[in-house]
């Protein structure tokens, strides 16, 4: 589907301030592209020479079993110890690591020698319950200092994490526990959102009721009402931090380059997600490099990326890439309104916020409240601004570019994906921007738009977005599933070796990119991915559901909202409690975020003579379009 919510004739100049291009971290765009596009491996490998290696790899990139490419083999590390032991030697073991607020407004800080001591006792938890390198650990919490601690913990003990975003529901809980095989599952009481508490205990129990192979909850008490507590299964965190096996020192276990970190499931084509792989060496090496030269990050910056650490965007950005550079970062708990729309404002004024980054879905809900409420606030603190997670509109960028950055804020629109670990199309602090475009690959980055024949298109012109060369932040494989991993990704261009994003894209005459929207069946709703057919699996394993089809249409602050049409099995009749029936039904198979906008009972589908539902006809018909060539049509 495509999202043209932007107008990509727009091309206005924004041009940074002199200072800003004086004193950036980033070297000089064209000269550095070059060179990196020379020779590329000598290109990452100098940048992974800013990491320390507990042993130097033999070679920097192996290609022998493409698409399954190897960064750095024989290279020994492990992310963690970049992110916090090698800190902990320096000055920089009292700089803060971490500022946080929670929702009700209670304030916490860790040092970088506070934040590695936590993740050491909870590393020495985790090992004393059994958990082993290369065991995979569930996480499903709120947006907490403890998140952090936990994904670290595993990370040292060389455990695979597989962070689940607290908005989604038990089904979607249960059926990545049992993709993963995880034994151990961390969790909250609750997470505060909107002053209501979100119980995700409660949530992890259902969850686990359907996926019985988890042994072990360690529960983290933040929302504090009561909570069931199995014995000899649920444990609170609080508790086993003080048991003397808690010990604050830990020896970070030394792991292969290649080794995997996470899996963190995303939507794609089909109703199963997809458990996307990363690994320790080259996932740090390129979202360092990334985070450092997009976002500039100094040691005298206040640092707040505003997603959830259970996205990609939060792994990379929240956890390991601002650890890594030795930053301080912010996170807030809560909601942005909450209690009144200027919370965020209030944020970047009290804790003196340097670099902001966020989603245009958030940028457009807060600019429905006015600028009155930015206004009260003094955001002088802020020198750059980002963006992701789908096309940000010249309104919305305009409107964060004068009434937060003042006009004086550079914002790099960044693209990226689950999939590609860190940027990949983005401006660097002096790169002249154009709102709407992400503008161009980041250095050692080999993008084209390209049609089927895989011919590269004209500027101006639609095409697919392809990566030509592989880079050390990709995904290794589909967690269980490699035929899934070179089929979605490399089948569609397997003459020519290249990775398929799934976006369609064009480039304008001046080499930039700008990005329309997934060309696959993956809706972008506020920014969160999801596909269609898993939408479509949930309805129809309600009993009352024969078919279903889902699509996604453009809507002013979301991106794109969710209508859903089925076709109900014979005994069963229409009703509004029905349709009520089964959005409640979405939400306990996806989550809040899956159920549609809009759900209808209809009698028929078009389909095409070979039976595949013509979505694009209902979608048209959704918003009210023609329906175009429907000559195919068989219903
Ligand atoms: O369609 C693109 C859109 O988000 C997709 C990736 O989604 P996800 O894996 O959830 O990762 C989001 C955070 C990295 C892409 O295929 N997208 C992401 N960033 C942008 C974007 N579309 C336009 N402009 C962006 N800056």
């Amino acid at each position: 589907m495509t999202d043209n919510n932007f107008n990509p004739s727009v091309e206005e100049w924004y041009y940074p301030d002199e200072n800003v291009r004086a004193t950036s971290n980033a070297p000089d765009y064209d000269a550095t592209y070059t060179k990196a596009m020379g020779d590329i491996e000598s290109f990452w490998a100098e940048r992974a020479r800013s990491l320390e290696w507990f042993e130097p790899w033999d070679k920097v990139l192996d290609r022998s079993g493409a698409p399954f490419f190897k960064w750095f083999v024989g290279g020994k590390t492990n992310i963690a110890y970049n992110a916090l032991d090698r800190h902990v030697k320096t000055w920089r073991k009292n700089k803060l690591a971490l500022i946080f607020e929670g929702e009700p407004g209670d304030k916490q800080t860790y040092s970088y020698w506070r934040l590695n001591q936590e993740v050491n006792k909870f590393a020495n938890v985790l090992r004393s319950m059994g958990v082993k390198k290369g065991d995979r650990v569930t996480i499903y919490m709120g947006r907490i200092p403890e998140i952090m601690i936990a994904m670290l913990a595993c990370a040292k003990v060389g455990a695979v994490h597989s962070v689940i975003y607290g908005g989604f529901s038990e089904q979607a809980i249960a059926d990545r526990v049992e993709d993963a095989q995880s034994r151990v599952l961390i969790t909250c009481d609750g997470a505060w959102l909107r002053g209501n508490i979100v119980p995700l205990k409660e949530t992890v129990d259902k969850a686990i009721a359907k996926s019985p192979i988890v042994e072990t909850v360690i529960v983290v008490k933040r929302t504090n009402q009561p909570v069931n507590m199995e014995q000899g299964r649920d444990y609170w965190y609080h508790d086993l931090m003080t048991l003397p096996i808690a010990s604050p020192r830990f020896e970070t276990q030394v792991m292969d380059a290649e080794d995997p970190l996470f899996i963190l499931y995303t939507s794609g084509t089909t109703g199963k997600p997809k458990g996307i792989l990363h690994t320790h060496g080259g996932y740090s090496v390129y979202i360092s490099t990334t985070l450092s030269w997009v976002f500039d990050l100094k040691d005298e910056d206040r640092w707040w990326c505003a997603a959830d650490p259970g996205w990609i965007t939060g792994h990379s950005y929240i956890v390991y890439g601002p650890l890594i550079l030795g930053a301080t970062g912010f996170m807030y708990e809560g909601a942005p309104t909450f209690p009144y729309p200027n919370r965020w404002w209030k944020l970047v004024e009290d804790y003196g916020i340097t670099v902001l980054y966020t989603a245009p879905t958030a940028i457009r809900g807060l600019m429905r409240f006015g600028e009155a409420w930015p206004n009260r606030h003094d955001l002088s603190s802020l020198r750059l601004l980002g963006s992701v997670g789908e096309p940000i509109n010249p309104e919305a960028w305009k409107w964060y570019h004068r009434v937060i950055g003042k006009e004086k804020c550079p914002i790099m629109d960044t693209w990226w994906q689950t999939e590609t670990g860190g940027f990949m199309i983005t401006p660097l602090p002096s790169t002249a921007l154009k709102p709407g475009s992400a503008t161009r690959p980041f250095p050692g980055i080999d993008i084209d738009v390209v049609n089927e024949a895989g011919e590269s298109v004209p500027p101006g012109t639609d095409g697919n977005l392809v990566i030509k060369q592989p880079w050390p932040g990709m995904l290794r494989t589909v967690y269980g599933d490699p035929d899934r991993y070179v089929r979605q990704y490399w089948n569609t261009y397997a003459k020519q070796g290249w990775y398929v994003t799934g976006d369609s894209a064009r480039k304008d005459k001046d080499g930039y990119v700008w990005i329309i929207g997934r060309n696959d069946d993956v809706i972008k709703v506020s920014g969160y991915r999801l596909g269609t057919a898993e939408i479509e699996s949930g309805l129809v394993s309600h009993p009352a559901v024969a078919e279903a089809a889902a699509v996604g249409i453009p809507d002013e602050v979301r991106g794109n909202i969710i209508y859903a049409y089925c076709i109900l099995r014979s005994d069963y009749s229409a009703s509004e409690a029905l349709i009520e029936e089964l959005k409640e039904h979405i939400r306990h198979q996806i989550g809040p975020i899956a159920v549609p906008s809009k759900l209808e009972i209809v009698p028929s589908l078009p389909k095409t003579r070979s039976g595949k539902i013509m979505r694009r006809v209902i979608r048209a018909r959704a918003m009210g379009m023609p329906e175009g060539d429907i000559s195919t049509l068989e219903e």
